[in-house]
């Protein structure tokens, strides 16, 4: 069994990542932290409740954490996410109360009190893990790794080249890569790759579990576009690399030495990821980049259309 602590801005595609880390039979989800992102950490947190008691999960602790990036104002994907961060998910605000600790908090308490190492799952700008890699740098004692949604070898989302949550958090995402502890990256390149076809969201919305119900309005969401034509959601996002954890057969993975740009530049929140087969001209007489942090990058599924088959 994985043990995990997940971080969580929830959002459309968090919501399907809690719902299959709280009904795996080889993940045993011992925590919720969530920070603003998508929408803001009140709307995260209320999310985040509603979407544990659908899966009969109450018992999972939840705490709220930070409000605002490091360094950056808060921005959101609403536009992405609608208004409420669920789509068109409507569920029954949850009568539970989260931890009475501050999301740092309960992360370490999770962490520290495990016999076991712990993976820590990020799922949104990465806030809340530098925080606790700052105030409490003994946690990377008993972290097996951490496992995170952001960034892109390739193309961005939030700009060119920017994915939106190292974009959100560029400060928050170098502290966390710069931590020495084991780093799988799920970034935009696989993230953008793995969907539900129309054909398997009408199976879902034919169901009569509440689950597969939640996950056909999730999958289903129409987002917006500028000229007022919409296009569904589709991909399965952040639940990807919870599937990356217990089905890591399923993917293409490669260690990549990799950095964020921090400059306010252009490229400001991109992931830099030095692919180059050979040394290039500024490693001839600049810094090496054996020196930045090397990161199992998850590029590709293996065989198109596996992943969803874990839904
Ligand atoms: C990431 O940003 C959020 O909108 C999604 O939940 C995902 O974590 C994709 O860039
Ligand atoms: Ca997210």
């Amino acid at each position: 069994k994985h043990r995990i602590v997940m971080d969580v801005d929830t959002g459309i595609d968090d919501a399907m990542a809690i719902m299959i880390a709280a009904l795996h039979p080889d993940i045993e989800l011992a925590a919720i932290s969530c920070v603003s992102g998508n929408v803001s950490v009140d709307k995260v947190l209320a999310n985040t409740l509603k979407v544990l008691d659908l899966v009969g999960a109450p018992e999972i602790p939840v705490a709220a954490g930070a409000t605002r990036p490091l360094v950056e104002e808060r921005r959101d994907a609403s536009q992405v996410h609608g208004a409420s961060g669920l789509g068109d998910l409507v569920l029954p605000a949850s009568e539970r109360s989260p931890a009475g600790v501050h999301a740092v908090e309960l992360l370490r308490r999770e962490i520290l009190a495990s016999e076991e190492p712990v993976t820590l799952v990020a799922l949104a700008p990465m806030t809340n893990l530098a925080l606790l890699l700052r105030t409490y740098p003994e946690v990377t004692d008993n972290l097996a790794r951490i496992v995170f949604m952001g960034g892109s070898a390739t193309v961005g989302n939030a700009t060119a080249v920017a994915e939106f949550n190292v974009w959100h958090d560029p400060e928050a995402a170098h502290i966390v890569l710069s931590s020495g502890v084991p780093l799988t990256m799920y970034g935009l390149d696989v993230f953008n790759e793995v969907a539900a076809s129309e054909e398997a969201i009408r199976t879902l919305r034919a169901s009569e579990n509440r689950v597969a119900l939640a996950l056909a309005d999730l999958l289903g969401f129409e987002i917006p576009g500028p000229d007022g034509s919409g296009h569904a959601y589709n991909l399965i996002g952040d639940a990807g690399a919870v599937c990356a954890i217990v089905a890591p057969e399923l993917f293409t993975v490669e260690q990549w030495p990799v950095r964020v740009e921090l400059a306010p530049s252009l490229g400001r929140g991109q992931t830099l990821v030095d692919r180059r087969a050979r040394p290039g001209e500024d490693e001839v007489h600049g810094p090496s980049r054996a020196a930045w942090p090397a990161v199992d990058v998850v590029l590709a599924e293996r065989r198109p259309g596996s992943v969803i088959e874990l839904f």
